[in-house]
């Protein structure tokens, strides 16, 4: 038989998806499964979002459109990231895509050459090390340390960077940790960038998601050059708007950078539904006041599954700023990761994410997801905290 290419021999896929085919299966065997494994708000989509998108069906929007994303969704999210950022990006800045995850890959296929490295952290989201190991390009990992918070350290960020170096991807808040980095760590992450002539991805997909009276409030490096020079802002309508099914996102950064991804999307995707753009303009467009009930909510599970985690001997979690996950030291129970996440499905049917699936630092830790109900969320703990003891 003949072989793969050298490509499909690389390829890592995103294993949380693994872990709910596994979690699904023990379902269909009757196993009362949480789901705490995979970042999916509980959510539905807004009502307004769903209307639009049958609206525009209805009417006829269902057919191809320009690749780089119709004019009047970049126009309203330039307005969106002018109240949310303080600058008014061009609509050439701007590429709508099916989701962030493209983003990504658009990204770092247009900007960085096999053998080209980029900077990551560890643990970091699973996409970036797939994606750079797929455009044959190298990750090099700082680390991210539970007794900094999360946080990364600007000198080894430092560190990190040689002759070799294209760009630097970072990710607040952030997943797994749900930490988030603040106005002087982003701005010193800028000015490496900047030093060493470096693009820089800000992955801001749970930009939205912050948790007002932490320490820090989001921040955005984009400010800085107005995603003209180096700065690409990745986002998505998937995390903040309950829309992960549907495959929408948009991409801002400098217009010739852009209008290549937009080529890269071009030959690959050809263009994003009509019909979904229009949704997400409506998304966009109308109120914004069940964001904000959405994030009170996550904010109260939040308090709840620290507090509960807390509570489990063995185990130690910090209260994070962001996003929806919590990633908790699991050192004490004894168990690794991947041993913990199994042996805690199989026998409690609470489903996680095990740390190492994020990179070799998140080894002795967990990830919960708590997008699940608060009845729900208290169940995992109990049925957890029995076990273990
Ligand atoms: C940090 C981060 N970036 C990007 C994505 C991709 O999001 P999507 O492709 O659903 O917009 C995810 C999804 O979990 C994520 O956690």
């Amino acid at each position: 038989m003949k072989s793969l290419s050298h490509i499909a021999g690389k390829l890592q896929g995103q294993k949380m998806f693994q872990i709910l085919a596994q979690a699904k299966e023990l379902e269909q065997k009757g196993v009362d499964v949480i789901h705490l494994e995979i970042g999916d708000p509980d959510f539905n989509s807004p009502p307004q979002v769903i209307e639009a998108a049958c609206a525009g069906l209805r009417n006829g929007h269902t057919h191809y459109t320009i690749s780089a994303g119709m004019k009047e969704f970049r126009e309203v999210a330039a307005e969106m990231t002018q109240r949310s950022r303080g600058f008014l990006p061009t609509i050439d800045q701007i590429l709508v895509t099916p989701g962030a995850n493209i983003q990504l890959y658009l990204a770092i296929a247009c900007l960085v050459n096999p053998g080209e490295e980029v900077i990551i952290t560890d643990p970091c989201f699973v996409s970036y090390t797939s994606i750079i190991e797929l455009c044959g390009a190298k990750a090099v990992k700082v680390p991210l340390l539970e007794q900094n918070e999360f946080n990364v350290d600007p000198k080894d960020l430092r560190k990190a960077v040689t002759k070799n170096t294209r760009m630097i991807i970072i990710n607040s808040p952030n997943n797994p940790t749900g930490a988030l980095m603040t106005e002087e760590e982003i701005k010193e992450v800028y000015e490496i960038a900047e030093s060493f002539d470096l693009y820089l991805l800000s992955d801001e997909v749970y930009g939205r998601m912050v948790y007002k009276d932490d320490r820090t409030q989001f921040f955005s490096p984009s400010v800085y050059d107005q995603c003209k020079k180096r700065t690409l802002l990745v986002h998505s309508f998937s995390k903040s708007y309950a829309m992960t099914g549907w495959r929408i996102g948009a991409v801002a950064g400098p217009e010739m950078v852009i209008q290549r991804m937009a080529l890269l999307l071009e030959t690959i995707t050809s263009c994003v539904s009509p019909f979904i753009q229009m949704a997400a303009v409506q998304a966009m467009t109308s109120s914004q006041d069940y964001i904000d009930e959405m994030i009170l909510t996550y904010r109260k599970r939040r308090d709840l599954i620290v507090a509960g985690l807390n509570d489990i001997d063995g185990i130690q979690c910090l209260k994070p700023g962001g996003a929806f996950y919590v990633f908790p030291n699991i050192k004490g129970t004894g168990l690794a990761s991947e041993d913990f996440s199994n042996t805690v499905l199989a026998n409690t049917g609470v489903a996680t994410c095990p740390g190492n699936y994020f990179g070799e630092g998140g080894e002795g830790y967990v990830r919960f997801c708590y997008t699940n109900s608060d009845e729900k969320i208290l169940e995992a703990i109990d049925r957890i905290k029995k076990f273990l003891s």
